[in-house]
């Protein structure tokens, strides 16, 4: 059983996301990175975490709550300085502590349980997660001596000209023996070309004291890979995408082009369910299955059944039943319940409202703060007066109503159960059970009204 602490880095400013939001909170796949490295830690099995925070501090603690515990940086001054600012709540801990940053939104926990798996199985007191990569500019590179064995992190800046061309990086993740790792900090020194605590000079302290340490290369060097640039989240972005449209298409979901499809990492999908293109499936949304989403299609913390069909729509913090059919040209607001067998067409938008099982809004209606039953056909054009000027009030329609076309229900007004309400009317007042109401005009007839107006 996997069984350690984190230690999470999120210090820095990220000065090339040229952003007054610190960078780990740059969202990739719907998540805020640092959420994305924290999630993955814990499916590995981490029990506590511990974030280091500097620049935008305040935001990241607010962002993550209680998921983590937190400690100030107040200078950045190196990595292996963030990493002591963690000693108060850490230097008790026996066993690993695992390291890593905070933006690495591309980590799965796969790889993470595997880096402590061969860090217990090889009874090391540190072990570094290395990644073979195409260009190694800027990152630490890997020295290992003439047995294999790891030597030394160098960084990029202090590197020699023979060192730079090894392709074997430093990934920023680590396991460590709790206690070696703190002991080892105390004689880093920021003797080098940055001027920095560095966290990687723990390794050859270690391994000269004759401690074992050892490197686990991850398989694909994309899982490590760290953003820095808006550029680099576009990247992280779209490998995210890849990966969760594959990973749905492996569970029997139909995307048609994946290219065009956007589906946040926490969402699901069930099995037999089309997306069709220039669909967006964003955090907290979850799809049943034999659905038809698409195309043109955003929904955000969304609750859909099965059997769903929706086209050309946008629904937010919505419920859907199974079995619905949801057009084109749909706006389903916050607080929206449509029940099962509903059928809402063209250019309809429901807010704070339920829809009763089997109800029809086939065409032009604005249906707000309204409880709606069984079997009610809003005709075209229906709204509901839910507003004012000051205040919202309700509109209660009954199960089997009728409600004509062009009709406006004036809140708060109740319509009971098999009411009929005239085309054109204006609502005010209950309409009773089983009862016409017409509340229009009669209409007169002015005949000859022509000849009169040219005489
Ligand atoms: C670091 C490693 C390098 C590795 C690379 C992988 C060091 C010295 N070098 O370099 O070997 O190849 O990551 O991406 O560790 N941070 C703080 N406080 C600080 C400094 C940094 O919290 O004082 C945080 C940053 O916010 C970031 C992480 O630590 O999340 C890494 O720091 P960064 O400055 O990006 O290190 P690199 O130069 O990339
Ligand atoms: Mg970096």
């Amino acid at each position: 059983m996997s069984d350690f602490v984190t230690i999470i880095l999120a210090a820095g400013k990220g000065t090339r996301m040229k952003s007054a939001l610190p960078k780990v909170l740059h969202k990739a796949g719907g998540k805020a990175m640092v959420q994305q490295v924290l999630d993955a830690a814990k499916a590995a099995g981490a029990r506590r975490q511990v974030v280091v925070t500097g620049f935008g501090g305040d935001a990241v603690r607010e962002a993550l709550g209680d998921q983590a515990e937190f400690v100030t940086q107040e200078e950045q001054l190196g990595t292996g300085h963030a990493v002591k600012m963690t000693a108060p709540l850490l230097k008790d801990e026996k066993g690993t502590v695992m390291v890593l940053c905070g933006d690495t939104p591309l980590l799965t926990s796969t790889l993470l349980k595997k880096l402590f798996d061969e860090h217990v199985a090889a009874k090391a007191k540190a072990t570094v997660l290395t990644a073979v990569m195409p260009d190694a500019t800027g990152y630490g590179r890997i020295i290992r001596k003439a047995d294999g064995s790891v030597e030394k992190i160098v960084e990029h800046k202090d590197a020699t000209e023979a060192e730079r061309k090894v392709r074997e990086v430093n990934s920023g993740i680590y396991c460590f023996d709790t206690q070696a790792l703190f002991a080892s900090l105390e004689q880093v020194t920021n003797d080098n070309a940055q001027g920095e605590y560095y966290l990687p000079d723990v390794l050859e302290i270690l391994q000269k004291q004759g401690e074992k340490i050892w490197a686990v290369a991850a398989d694909d060097y994309e899982e490590t890979l760290g953003v820095n640039s808006r550029a680099q989240l576009a990247n992280a972005e779209r490998i995210l995408r890849q990966r969760k449209n594959e990973e749905l298409m492996a569970e029997g979901v139909s995307i048609i082009d994946p290219a065009t499809t956007f589906v946040d990492s926490d969402v699901t999908v069930g099995r037999d369910t089309i997306l069709y293109p220039m669909t967006y499936l964003e955090s907290g949304t979850t799809i049943g299955e034999n659905c038809e989403i698409g195309p043109s299609v955003r929904i955000q913390n969304t609750k859909i059944g099965s059997g769903v069909s929706g086209q050309f729509l946008y629904a937010h913090d919505a419920v859907v039943d199974d079995n619905v059919k949801l057009g084109q040209f749909v706006h389903l607001r916050p607080g929206t319940h449509i029940c099962e067998g509903v059928k809402i067409d063209n250019f309809i938008e429901v807010k704070n409202s339920t829809i009763g099982k089997g109800s029809k809004l086939p065409h032009l209606s604005y249906i707000g703060d309204c409880d709606m039953g069984e079997n009610v056909n809003m005709g075209c054009g229906t709204i509901t007066v839910n507003y004012d000027g000051r205040k919202k009030f309700r509109t209660k329609i009954g199960n089997n109503a009728f409600v004509g076309c062009n009709s406006n229900l004036v809140a708060p007004v109740t319509v009971e159960d098999n009411a009929y309400i005239a085309a054109g009317s204006t609502i005010t007042q209950t309409v009773p059970k089983d009862a016409l109401a017409v509340a229009r005009a009669r209409q007169k007839n002015i005949t000859g009204w022509l000849d009169k107006r040219k005489q």
